[in-house]
């Protein structure tokens, strides 16, 4: 049907802010229909990749295909199949959600049946005639999604949609994307800065860590290609981390008495223990945990040395 593969294509796509390379030689590959998750921490360069994505800020170097063809500035009509939310959204508080919409399809000139549909899709048709002012923030952010669904566009781009919202409203958007690319036929890019939060939603991942990408693959391959992390308490810590390296372990400190050791499984655990207490160090906490983030950046720049 279509003749791309990868709905956003960038390559060596780079951005600097003075001395600071904010995205550095970054290529991404968002599949056609996938849920695609940008995963970074604070400062990781995020927002900057949405920024160039937007056309909002121009790259210093590299180049970015939108829908297989290549964005310059004369075809910035491409602009008007993709929906954007990048900030807090910008709402009137003192008309009701469905007239908030109602502005903007006028503007659009989107058909009025879009509105039911989009409110619909981002799970506020109930509370539609409500004054935006009374919403709650998860409220006005879902809101904010359903403006940038109204024109029905193919790529919708999020920065850091949960931002600022408590358990329950996070629950609420996380649902509410996994829904759309089914629903609304929309492919959907988002950034955020918590793995778990990714993971429930993404058929996609990529990772950023200063600048650079340092995994991109689907959900399963990143399931598939990191380690558990064992998280061990002992009497001598300095000691038994010395050993550890010096057998080969990847072992870390996170600025607690304990030590962190990347292993395949339990059977890890219990070789470590032994080669421990033949040292004489006594270990009285060894558990396995999934890796956090910070676990994996580890793991992904470790690996690249
Ligand atoms: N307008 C700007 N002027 C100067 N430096 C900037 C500017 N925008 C971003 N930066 C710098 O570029 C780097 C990447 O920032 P960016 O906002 O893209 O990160 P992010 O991944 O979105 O982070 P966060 O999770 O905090 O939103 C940071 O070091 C930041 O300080
Ligand atoms: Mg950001």
């Amino acid at each position: 049907m279509s003749k791309f593969n990868f709905i956003i294509e960038t390559e060596k796509l780079t951005r600097c802010f003075g001395a600071v390379v904010a995205v550095n030689q970054v290529d991404l590959r968002v599949p056609l229909g996938s849920v695609y998750g940008f995963l970074g921490p604070n400062g990781a360069g995020k927002t900057t990749t949405i920024r160039m994505l937007l056309g909002l800020i121009s790259p210093h170097y590299g180049k970015i295909h939108l829908f297989g063809r290549p964005f310059t500035r004369q075809n910035w009509q491409i602009f008007a199949q993709v929906g954007a939310l990048v900030e807090a959204p910008s709402l009137y508080p003192n008309l009701t959600g469905r007239e908030n919409l109602e502005v903007s399809r006028r503007l659009f000139n989107a058909p009025r049946k879009n509105i039911d549909e989009v409110l619909e899709s981002v799970n506020l048709t109930r509370d539609a005639n409500r004054l935006v002012k009374g919403y709650s923030q998860g409220m006005r952010q879902r809101l904010g999604i359903a403006l940038a669904l109204l024109n029905k566009p193919v790529l919708l781009i999020l920065d850091e949609p949960t931002n600022g919202l408590d358990p329950a409203g996070i629950q609420e958007m996380r649902e509410m994307i996994r829904g759309l690319p089914s629903q609304q036929g929309v492919t959907v890019f988002l950034s955020s800065h918590l793995l778990g939060e990714v993971e429930q939603v993404a058929s996609h991942i990529g990772i950023i860590h200063q600048g650079k990408m340092i995994f991109q693959g689907s959900l399963k391959e990143l399931q598939a290609q990191r380690n558990p992390i064992l998280h061990l308490g002992c009497d001598q810590p300095d000691h038994a981390e010395q050993l550890l390296l010096d057998a080969g372990w990847r072992v870390r400190r996170n600025g607690k008495p304990g030590l962190l050791v990347e292993v395949n499984g339990n059977s890890d655990a219990s070789l470590i223990n032994k080669q421990l207490m033949t040292q004489n160090i006594k270990v009285f906490q060894l558990n396995i945990d999934q890796p956090d983030l910070e676990d994996i950046f580890l793991q992904f720049t470790q690996t690249e040395n």
